[in-house]
């Protein structure tokens, strides 16, 4: 069924394991995290950017091929669509109409207050309608569609603006930036695993790791164990089914059937998600 985020979250906090949010980019992810999650009865959350939801024909297009799918599939897995990085109230609110069932609202770029003020705003009309808000503090590196953000721009998260936020506008799951990057690592990342703690101790919501593509298992367990319940990947599926494609059409030139190059793809990642939800510890839990 489509649910919110809400439920899924706590649950995967209190039993200790993640789920992901895998994010759509056209009719084959969103075939292939669909499939995904029902063979390894995970539940899951597909992610929405803004430019993706243009892509695909606007939020009520993703809702209704969403929908079409998990009837077909005879989904019995939790599903939570969400608007990732939510970048307005508008936004979220036209995301929320067209049957969205999780928005998360991107106020980072904003001083505290305002962020806090918008967020609030966010929440009040989201929990009227059972959808469940994300929100976001510090400024987390690398490009995701539009959204830029340089070395010198990327912030880690203060905690004690962290509670702040978290308390005032009563949001159900929290993204501290904490040095986690969009798109691939430059090295190593070096993530905030004090800060983390800290912030999981003090305000209890689950958190969310923005830019999983690249974080080694180690640091994905270790996230866990510190209190995230929500881990975003959209880069390694789009590194697996771009790698697929050009094999393809390398090997057969004359090909040019999008279904004999995509459905491989869609295969592709397929078997990324499926590893994934088993490094997350979500196999098995819906
Ligand atoms: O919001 C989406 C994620 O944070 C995706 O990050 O593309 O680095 O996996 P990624
Ligand atoms: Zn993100």
């Amino acid at each position: 069924p489509l649910v919110s985020m809400k439920e899924m979250l706590e649950s995967a906090k209190a039993n200790s394991y993640g789920v992901g949010q895998f994010n759509l980019n056209n009719l084959e992810f969103t075939q292939a995290i669909l499939q995904a999650a029902e063979e390894e009865k995970s539940p899951v959350i597909l992610g929405v950017s803004e430019g993706a939801a243009k892509y695909m024909g606007g939020f009520k297009s993703v809702v209704s091929i969403v929908k079409g799918l998990m009837e077909s599939y005879g989904t019995t897995v939790p599903v939570a669509i969400h608007l990732d990085h939510g970048s307005s109230f508008e936004k979220c609110v036209e995301a929320i109409y067209a049957g969205f069932t999780s928005v998360m609202i991107d106020g980072s770029h904003h001083p505290l207050k305002e962020n806090i003020a918008l967020t609030k705003k966010v929440v009040e009309v989201a929990h009227l309608c059972g959808v469940s808000v994300e929100a976001e503090l510090g400024r987390i590196g690398g490009q995701e569609d539009d959204i830029i953000v340089d070395d010198a721009e990327a912030a880690y998260a203060i905690p004690e603006e962290c509670d702040e936020l978290i308390r005032e506008t009563n949001v159900d799951c929290f993204a501290p930036a904490l040095g986690s990057v969009h798109g691939p690592y430059k090295g190593e990342p070096n993530l905030g695993f004090d800060r983390m703690e800290t912030i999981s101790k003090m305000t209890d919501v689950p958190l969310v790791l923005h830019g999983g593509t690249g974080i080694p298992t180690k640091d994905i367990k270790k996230a866990i164990s510190f209190g995230t319940a929500k881990i975003n990947v959209n880069t390694e599926n789009q590194i697996t089914s771009a790698a697929k494609v050009r094999e393809v059409l390398d090997a057969n030139p004359d090909m040019i059937d999008p279904r004999k190059y995509l459905g491989p793809a869609r295969e592709a990642i397929k078997e990324t998600v499926i590893g994934k939800m088993r490094e997350f510890g979500s196999s098995g839990q819906a």
